[in-house]
């Protein structure tokens, strides 16, 4: 069996890690791994490779950003050549990025089917261009791989037939618990002064946050105020840095603002923080995990069992709510919860195994449908050594 893996923004790269690293445990499964150059800072990309242990792209397509339009069809129009040479039994997307609906139409269209990580996930909020991402990318899949049990609860109400969902559980959550000991050994906290527990953490980089400067001055007041009772480290996205150099009042503010973090830096801040502000969909589910108080500043949430679990509370961008709920989250102790079902290191063993398993590879090999199976690329996965040096 031949799998193509695509990954193209910096939450795809903690999603794909787990399943290369599945792969090498693996005989008789050939791998090629498509970067589509979404990301393409260290920051936001490589130094992502060399902490995760994810074995260097056989392609990288180099489309860099873009409007949607522009990034989603430069991904569609440079993936087609690669998959017509390389013919792929199945093409594995991840997440909801521009790359992950780009390469599954594509794939579709070339009649190579497409296996959907992260599938079923609904915010019902269809300004969000993950949300049209997520729809389009699900309705063409053939597997959908899902990570919570609301994801299959709304494939059906979709009328997606029961043999297509696939409750496996979260890949990012394999990372994380794979690499938590690790992250421990990070030097973060020391480089920046902070004391464990003694700081919160504040992420933000959604279009519906970051760009309405009336949106994001309200947002940078809220985190102001908290700032008087608690230091705020803020690592800057790209999309976000534009946003914060406009407003001048924040240099006077006890907010840090410093630069991306690498995987496991940010796995140690964030772990050792306590409470964490964030628009980001990721965050609310590694701090479930964590057991660590995060106040998503966003109307919705596709992740609803973050909530039910007690560690992810729904504060919208009203700066007077955030205040309040920040005030109130600060005084709460660590939460200890059960993680959520199957989030427990097994999800890209089992995304393999139906994989492996599966009738529709078996008939496609029966019927000779599929080209040559020959690896193309390189399969040296390098997992992430002892010698980690925290940056
Ligand atoms: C993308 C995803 C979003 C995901 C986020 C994680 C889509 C529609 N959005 O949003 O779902 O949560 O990634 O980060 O796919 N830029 C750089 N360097 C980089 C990457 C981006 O400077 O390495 C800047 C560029 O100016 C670019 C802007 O950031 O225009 C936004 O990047 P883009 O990939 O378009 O979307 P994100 O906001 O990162």
């Amino acid at each position: 069996m031949h799998l193509l893996i695509v990954a193209g923004a910096r939450p795809n790269f903690m999603k794909i890690a787990p399943l290369t690293w599945e792969l090498e445990r693996r005989s008789g499964i050939a791998l090629t791994l498509v970067h589509t150059g979404q990301h393409y800072d260290r920051k936001m990309s490589e130094l992502f490779f060399e902490q995760l242990g994810i074995p260097a792209p056989d392609v990288n397509l180099g489309v860099g950003s873009g409007s949607h339009a522009v990034q989603t069809a430069e991904v569609m129009r440079r993936i087609e050549p690669v998959l017509v040479e390389r013919r792929p039994d199945v093409v594995i997307v991840v997440g909801d990025v521009n790359s992950t609906v780009a390469c599954a139409l594509t794939a579709v269209k070339l009649g190579i089917p497409v296996a959907h990580v992260e599938a079923g996930l609904r915010s019902f909020d269809r300004s969000m261009p993950e949300e049209i991402n997520r729809l389009l990318t699900d309705a063409i899949s053939e597997w959908l791989f899902v990570s919570e049990p609301s994801g299959v609860t709304n494939l059906h109400r979709e009328g997606v037939p029961s043999t297509r969902i696939h409750f496996v559980g979260n890949v990012m959550i394999d990372t994380l618990l794979a690499m938590r000991d690790l992250a421990e050994r990070s030097l973060v906290l020391d480089q920046l002064e902070l004391a464990s527990q003694e700081y919160a953490v504040v992420t933000l980089h959604r279009p519906s946050n970051v760009d309405d400067s009336a949106v994001f001055s309200g947002l940078m007041a809220a985190l102001g105020e908290i700032a008087k009772l608690v230091p705020i480290v803020f690592p800057i996205h790209p999309r976000t840095r534009a946003a914060v150099e406009q407003i001048a009042a924040l240099k006077s503010t006890n907010v840090r603002f410093i630069e991306p973090l690498g995987y496991l830096d940010f796995l140690k801040l964030v772990a050792h923080s306590k409470l964490v502000l964030t628009d980001s969909g990721g965050l609310q589910e590694e701090t479930t995990i964590l057991g660590i108080p995060c106040l998503t500043l966003r109307e919705n949430t596709e992740r609803p069992v973050t909530v039910d679990q007690g560690t992810n509370t729904l504060v919208g961008m009203n700066p007077v709510r955030i205040v309040e709920a920040g005030l109130r989250s600060l005084r709460r102790s660590p939460i200890s919860t059960v993680p959520p079902q199957y989030w427990d290191g097994q999800a890209a063993a089992r995304i393999l195994d139906v994989l492996a398993g599966s009738a529709t590879l078996v008939r496609r090999h029966d019927n000779e449908v599929s080209a040559p199976h020959t690896h193309p690329g390189s399969n040296g996965v390098r997992r992430a050594s002892a010698e980690f040096t925290p940056t």
